[in-house]
């Protein structure tokens, strides 16, 4: 696969927890530390995570002010890099969504109008991004799960869909259905990963069963382009890191959680994080960095 930048990137799944916010800030992190400008947005206006990684406390503009309070963008967009003195080639900009009730409570009882004006407000983010002073080269976008308009307005805005699910909770034919449904018709690319896997069947035993059960399943009944992009083990050293982040609020209620790619970069999830980029083969461009 070989990808012309600027390009968008969804991630999404059918069940919550799949490790979609895990992949989007740390595949946008690692994007930025090679060299490219990366933008990374919070669509799961409902429950969203990303400001846990910032120590804004949630009161600087966020992406809900844009669409509610029509604050400009470049407002509500945050220069990562300087914020949390990341090592980054390139630029990060992240725009956060709001985790208070007043506008989780808002977004989750949008109509169908103001779904679709959400949906034209996104299309123009992703222009503006583009242009300077951003020339973001990769968009990302971390997304609601299931089937419904927050997922629907990111994956119609995407050019690739990365598809995380994981081999419990029946997620197998409810993600076949939805890539049927709904990203098969909303975008050209579907890369499907398999997320979590205990690390005793991230082998090569698993690797090749694990394939076949989600081409026999997934990929080969869905027409369109969906290529399954293999296994993320379940990495303990990422969990007991963010376990360790947590308690961290009992001495300190603004303590923010860290990027992991940018704490353990030789583990197995930010290894996995590594091989995405690999796989999205963006040709040894980079951006104006
Ligand atoms: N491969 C992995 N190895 C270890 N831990 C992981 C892995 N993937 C995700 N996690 C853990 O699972 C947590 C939950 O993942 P995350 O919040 O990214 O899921 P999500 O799909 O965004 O959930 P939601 O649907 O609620 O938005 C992560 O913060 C991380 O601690
Ligand atoms: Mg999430």
């Amino acid at each position: 696969m070989e990808i012309k930048t600027p390009f968008t990137i969804a991630v999404s799944s059918f069940k919550g927890g799949t490790g979609k916010s895990a992949l989007a800030i740390n595949l946008a992190t690692y994007l930025a530390k090679i060299g490219y400008n990366t933008a990374l947005l919070d669509l799961d206006y409902g429950a969203p995570s990303l400001y846990s990684f910032f120590d804004l406390k949630h009161n600087g503009p966020t992406l809900n002010d844009v669409l509610i309070k029509h604050i400009p963008l470049e407002n509500a967009l945050i220069n990562a890099k300087e914020h949390l003195k990341l090592d980054l080639l390139g630029n990060l900009w992240v725009g956060l969504s709001s985790p208070k009730n007043e506008n989780t409570r808002v977004m989750i009882r949008r109509n169908q109008h103001e779904a679709r004006d959400d949906a034209a407000m996104l299309f123009q983010w992703i222009d503006r991004i583009k242009s300077p002073p951003y020339n973001v080269d990769v968009i990302i976008l971390d997304t609601a799960p299931g089937m419904n308009f927050l997922s629907v307005n990111a994956i119609s805005a995407a050019d690739i869909s990365i598809v995380l699910l994981r081999l419990v909770n029946a997620d197998l034919l409810s993600t076949r259905e939805m890539i049927a449904g709904q990203h098969a018709k909303l975008t050209d690319k579907i890369l499907l990963m398999v997320n979590q896997l205990p690390e005793d069947y991230a082998n090569e035993e698993y690797g090749p069963k694990i394939k076949q059960l989600i081409n026999t399943h997934i990929t080969d009944k869905i027409e369109s382009d969906v290529n399954y992009l293999g296994i993320i083990p379940q990495d303990p050293i990422f969990l007991a890191l963010e376990v360790e982040n947590m308690l961290e609020f009992l001495h300190d209620e603004n303590a923010v959680r860290s990027i992991h790619i940018t704490k353990n970069p030789e583990g197995s999830f930010s290894q996995a994080i590594e091989s995405i980029a690999v796989h999205l083969n963006l040709g040894g461009y980079r951006g104006n960095t």
